[in-house]
Parts: C-alpha cells; sequence; structure tokens
C-alpha cells in the first residue's frame, strides 16, 4: 500500500519536475517553473520518507532537516554574483553522495539471485563511483576556478590527451577487475584505485579548460551530476532517483550543446578536456588611444540619440547596477529614445544572468533581445552602453587569431557610433584578455563603479 502511494507521488514528481524545466526555458514562466520544481521536490522528499520505515526513518528525517537548514541559511547568505561558486559546490555534492552510496553498496552487497544480476548491479555500483568521482573532483576545481582562488589559464600539459586515455583505459580495466573479483576485499581495491584515478582525470579535464570556456564546463558538470544521480537511482532501486537524474543529465548535456555552438565550440573538444582544440599564442596587445569620459557627456549623448543599446556584463551584477539602469532606460523611453538591450549567452557568470537581473529590475521583455538578434542593428545604433561587460565585446575574438577567446561569437558593439563602457579600470575581464574596443576611435571610458555611474546620469538626465 505505502510502496504504491510511493510509486504515484514520485510519478507526479517526476511530472512537476519535467514542468518546471519547461517553465524554467523564458523567463516570463521561469518563476511559474520554479513553483514546480519547489512541489515537485517537496512531494519527492515526502514521499521518501513515507516510504522509508524502521530504523532509517529517523536518520532520513534528522538528515534533511540538517541538509535543508544548512541549505536554507545558504541561500540567504549567498550574493547573486556567488551563485556559480555555490552551483559548483552543489554538484560536487551529488557527486560525492553517488560515489559515497557506491561504496556503502559494495561494502554491503544486495543479494542477486542470478550471477548476471550480481553483475549488473556490480555495474552499477562502479559507473556511479567512476561518474561522480569525475563530477566531484572536476566540481572542486571549477569552483576554486570560479571562485578565483585557481587562475582561469588552461593548464596545457605536453601529454595531456594520452593521460587522460591512460587514466580511461585502466579505469576500464579496473571495472573488469570489480565486476569479476571473487572476493569483497579484492573488489573494494580495484574500486578505490579507480575511484583515485577518476579524481585525478576529473581534476585534469577542468584544469585543462580555459576561463572563457568555464560556462560550458559549468553546464556539462551539471550534466554529470545527473546522470551521476541517475546511476544512484539504479543502485538504490529508486525510481524516480533515475527519472530525475536523467532530467538533469540530459538537460544539463543539451545546454552544455547550446552554449558551445553559441561559444563557437567543439562540444566533444570541451568534454574532453579541450582535444582537438588549437592553443592559444599570446595575444597582441591593442593599438590606439584611451579617451576617458564624464557623465555630463554621456547624458548628452543618450538625450541627443534615436537608437540606444545597452549591453550589461558581469560588473553590472557585481555593482547591482540593474535597477538605476531599469530607471534610465524608463526616461529615454518616455523621451522618445528606442532603447534596446543586447545580451551574450554567457554574460555574467550564469546561464541567463542578465535575463534574471533585468527582470528583476522589471526591464520589459520584448527589448531584451539575444546577441544574433541585436548584431546587426549595432551598424544604425548611435550609443552603445557597455555596463560592465568585458570579454562578451571584445573585438579580438574576430581580430586576433591568437587570442585565447579567438572564435567566439561576440556583440559587435563597435560598429555603433559611440561606445560607452562603465567599468572600474582597464582591468581584463573572466578570460584574461586584453581588449582593443577600450582603444577604439569611437569608444569613451566612463571609469568608476557602474552604480555610481549610473546613478549620477540618471540624477544628469533628470535634472536635464
Ligand atoms: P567579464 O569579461 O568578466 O568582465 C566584467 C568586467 O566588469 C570586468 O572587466 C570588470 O572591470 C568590470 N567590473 C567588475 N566590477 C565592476 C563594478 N563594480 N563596476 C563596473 N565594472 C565592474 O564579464 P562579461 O563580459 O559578462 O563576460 C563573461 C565572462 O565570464 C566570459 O569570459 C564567460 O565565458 C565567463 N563565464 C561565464 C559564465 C556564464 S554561464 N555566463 C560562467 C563562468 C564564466 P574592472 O575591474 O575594470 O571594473
Amino acid at each position: 500500500m505505502l510502496n504504491g502511494v510511493g510509486n504515484m507521488a514520485w510519478l507526479g514528481a517526476a511530472t512537476l519536475f519535467i514542468l518546471s524545466l519547461r517553465g524554467l526555458s523564458h523567463p516570463a514562466s521561469a518563476r511559474r517553473g520554479n513553483v514546480y520544481g519547489v512541489c515537485g521536490m517537496t512531494i519527492a522528499v515526502l514521499a521518501t520518507l513515507l516510504v522509508t520505515r524502521g530504523a532509517s526513518l529517523g536518520i532520513a528525517v534528522g538528515a534533511a532537516l540538517v541538509g535543508g537548514g544548512i541549505g536554507a541559511w545558504l541561500a540567504r547568505r549567498v550574493e547573486m554574483t556567488q551563485m556559480p561558486q555555490l552551483v559548483a559546490v552543489l554538484h560536487s555534492f551529488v557527486g560525492l553522495a553517488a560515489t559515497l552510496i557506491a561504496f556503502a553498496n559494495a561494502l554491503s552487497p544486495a543479494s542477486a539471485s542470478s550471477v548476471v544480476e550480481h553483475a549488473i548491479h556490480d555495474t552499477e555500483i562502479y559507473v556511479g563511483a567512476f561518474i561522480g568521482t569525475i563530477t566531484f573532483a572536476g566540481s572542486i576545481v571549477a569552483f576554486l576556478k570560479l571562485q578565483g582562488t585557481m587562475g582561469g589559464k588552461p593548464l596545457v600539459l605536453p601529454a595531456r590527451h594520452l593521460i587522460n586515455a591512460v587514466a580511461l583505459a585502466l579505469c576500464v580495466v579496473l571495472g573488469y577487475r570489480f565486476v569479476s573479483a571473487t572476493d569483497s576485499a579484492q573488489a573494494l581495491v580495484a574500486l578505490g584505485v579507480m575511484c583515485a584515478i577518476a579524481g585525478v582525470l576529473g581534476v585534469h579535464l577542468v584544469m585543462a579548460i580555459g576561463g572563457a570556456d568555464m560556462p560550458v564546463v559549468v553546464s556539462m558538470l551539471n550534466s554529470y551530476s545527473g546522470w551521476a544521480a541517475a546511476a544512484t537511482g539504479f543502485m538504490l532501486d529508486n525510481d524516480l532517483l533515475v527519472t530525475t537524474g536523467a532530467l538533469v543529465g540530459s538537460s544539463g548535456a543539451i545546454l552544455s550543446y547550446i552554449m558551445c555552438r553559441a561559444m563557437n565550440r567543439s562540444f566533444v573538444s570541451v568534454i574532453l578536456g579541450g582535444f582537438g582544440a588549437v592553443a592559444a599564442t599570446t595575444s597582441a596587445t591593442p593599438e590606439g588611444e584611451v579617451v576617458a569620459t564624464t557623465v555630463e557627456e554621456v547624458g548628452t549623448l543618450l538625450r541627443d540619440a534615436a537608437e540606444v543599446v545597452i549591453v550589461p556584463g558581469y560588473g553590472m551584477a557585481v555593482a547591482q547596477a540593474q535597477g538605476t539602469i531599469s530607471e534610465i532606460t524608463r526616461r529615454l523611453r518616455a523621451q522618445g529614445v528606442r532603447v534596446r538591450f543586447g545580451i551574450h549567452p554567457v554574460a555574467g557568470r550564469l546561464p541567463g544572468h542578465m535575463n534574471v537581473l533585468l527582470a528583476e529590475a522589471k526591464v520589459p521583455y520584448d527589448i531584451v533581445l539575444e546577441m544574433d538578434e541585436i548584431n546587426e542593428d549595432f551598424t544604425n545604433t548611435d550609443v552603445v552602453l557597455v555596463i560592465g561587460a568585458n570579454d562578451i565585446v571584445n573585438p579580438g575574438a574576430q581580430e586576433d587569431a591568437g587570442s585565447p577567446i579567438a572564435g567566439m561569437p561576440v556583440l559587435e558593439v563597435w560598429r555603433a557610433r559611440t561606445v560607452v563602457v562603465s567599468k572600474r579600470s582597464m582591468a581584463t575581464g573572466y578570460a584574461g584578455v586584453d581588449n582593443p574596443l577600450f582603444y577604439k576611435d569611437n569608444t569613451r571610458m566612463l571609469f568608476g563603479d557602474a552604480k555610481g555611474s549610473v546613478d549620477a546620469l540618471l540624477r544628469q538626465l533628470e535634472a536635464a
């Protein structure tokens, strides 16, 4: 009876997760998608507790309370700009959980009725531990890179692809030994050694990826964490975990693929730690003069413009300048200026980062355009206002074959009549490369914190 109710609840939860993913595919329906996800997860947890009987129920409730408490505390403390690091840490937890559950299963093997069933269960354990460990180790490196503790430069070892291939081959051999082991000590040694190798492989795969390609790595690790959860579901004979893991795994893989296409990167190359990628040489130092501007000048430029495009980047998120930018937009539109936003697929530090901030600041969706929709319009634009963006507007991606971001599509803002860049200094962006945009004749640099600059700009527009 309880199992029947549990199964029905799991089916309902899985359906809500699918509706949630659908909702999250557009900013307008994202809030609804989140509500579906929360309801689905609540049902899933309650149903799991319901079917968990005996002594383990107390442990499960206790763990859920402790885990939920830590999660709520973290969610309140973490800044929006630290979300990518948080996501990376959460992926590492999923990976670690899969590995620990695999070890728990290996230590107390289930009584399988046939040799084939036994081999299948062992394979589930082994695959779960393998994906879990790669996800755990890779996510820790991703966390350190996103946190800035570890540099964004890719680690390019001379024989890196050979190292990966040998590590993978060793894991396959150890897998055979694990499944065919006659005693549990032998099996545990094979599993332990494989985890050590998979850990090194996970670290190496992510370290070989450069800063600008980190978005793809994060969504790829998201996908891996889903597959690790699905493998755990097989081990625990939990259908909901298998379904949910597969949903996360496949949606993460689709997102990685979309991001690779948007960034003109090879999907296979990124998952294989840069396999087949052309190594970047030193990029050329930009030529030209940097011209600083003032809030007064920018105010005049905007008032005289007919077409304005605002390009937000990570710096807008750091400065929390979106509210004032929304107000500036409202004011300029009221004065008859056509204002639109140009969003790069990897602007900021999270997929959809800028869309979320602009939606929060109540910028209408219909004036927020994707890179492909706006790129051709820059030639007819009077003023482009770049707010805390750098890599996503770097012409070096098109002009400098030696640049680490060579080939990555960018917002071609330099084609506009005037480009105003609001940032604090001449510092590089996430990819660590100089930006020739700042040296172009039609670029004006508005130095200072983005929030301070746009607040002053709003006052200037209001006073006029
Ligand atoms: P970035 O290239 O990181 O540039 C942001 C710029 O903002 C910096 O150059 C910085 O210059 C400026 N800035 C920082 N704080 C500021 C403040 N308070 N006021 C004004 N400016 C400020 O950002 P982007 O153009 O959005 O590009 C995103 C980069 O992150 C890409 O390389 C992308 O691959 C990578 N990435 C993206 C994601 C996702 S999924 N979106 C995930 C991981 C990595 P100053 O220090 O001079 O102010």
